[in-house]
């Protein structure tokens, strides 16, 4: 999956379909279900790490994730989301962050949320240094805080003017695509037909794509999820049902059975007992 045909389906009306992975099976996994795109998401902080937001997680854990999903993925576009801090500093701290997710992990762009001043600066900076890049507006969870919490965007008349100001800023900056997350769908509508990049929603209603998380769409995510996942599996309950299954079999002297071994030959169990005396009349 290149840029161009990115760009092309988008022309063309047809959905494009990203889902988030963090390691090789998550990778394979999006791979062999034909995904166009797949985002290595800071969310792994959360999903896979454990943290209790995107915002702990650093430069070094996020290249071990995406290095790991590149070897997954072949046919895929992959993005990797710059995680908060390497890219705060200064438009050279962004290009080195950005360099540092194609040359390490393989990246074919990179992603940085907000569409402020100093990001279009490092969106611009970024560009120039020939790195696609994907934008990532409405609610950004790096910057959640500030913005009072993981809540949607653009329901009152401010934060709906912000959302389209800054989509088209980021365009304007040189992002070759943009996500927006938790907007409402008539505020998505309205910047829409301005956009000339694809725009993938999350919780934004429809666009030229969509992305999920993936352990939420396969409900992996233990608890409660954002109102905008929906759920297309219950694999977390098959994990778990499948390990206790194994603990009951272990416990009971169950497993492992004949089959689960290897055989040996007659002559390597005389030897074996061997060795065994042997050893006791030393
Ligand atoms: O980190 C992530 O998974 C994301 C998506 C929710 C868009 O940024």
């Amino acid at each position: 999956m290149t840029l161009q045909r990115l760009a092309e389906m988008k022309a063309d009306g047809r959905p494009i379909v990203m889902v988030t992975a963090y390691d090789y099976p998550t990778a394979r996994t999006a791979e062999r279900a034909g995904v166009d795109m797949v985002l290595v998401g800071d969310s792994g902080a959360q999903v896979v790490l454990g943290h209790e937001s995107t915002v702990g997680v650093t430069v070094g854990e996020m290249l071990v994730l995406a290095a790991a999903v590149r070897r997954g993925v072949t046919s895929a576009f992959v993005v990797c989301d710059l995680p908060f801090g390497s890219t705060e500093v200064s438009d050279e701290q962004a290009v080195a962050t950005a360099v540092r997710f194609v040359k390490e992990a393989g990246a074919d762009a990179v992603k940085l949320e907000g569409g402020g001043p100093s990001r279009l600066s490092r969106i611009r900076a970024i560009a120039e240094a020939g790195i696609a890049v994907v934008a990532h507006v409405g609610l950004t969870p790096q910057t959640a805080v500030a913005l009072g919490g993981l809540r949607a965007q653009g329901r009152t008349a401010e934060s709906a003017a912000r959302v389209v100001r800054e989509a088209l800023a980021v365009q304007d900056a040189g992002a070759s695509l943009l996500v927006v997350e938790a907007v409402p769908a008539e505020v998505t509508a309205v910047v829409l037909p301005q956009l000339r990049i694809p725009v993938i929603g999350i919780g934004a209603g429809p666009a030229d794509g969509q992305v999920l998380v993936m352990h939420d769409l396969l409900g992996i995510t233990e608890g409660k999820t954002a109102a905008f996942v929906k759920r297309y599996g219950t694999v977390g309950d098959e994990m778990v049902d499948g390990v206790r299954a194994y603990a009951r079999e272990v416990r009971e002297g169950v497993f492992p059975a004949a089959e689960h071994g290897y055989a040996a030959t007659d002559e390597a169990v005389a030897a074996a007992r061997r060795a065994l005396e042997a050893r006791a009349d030393d």
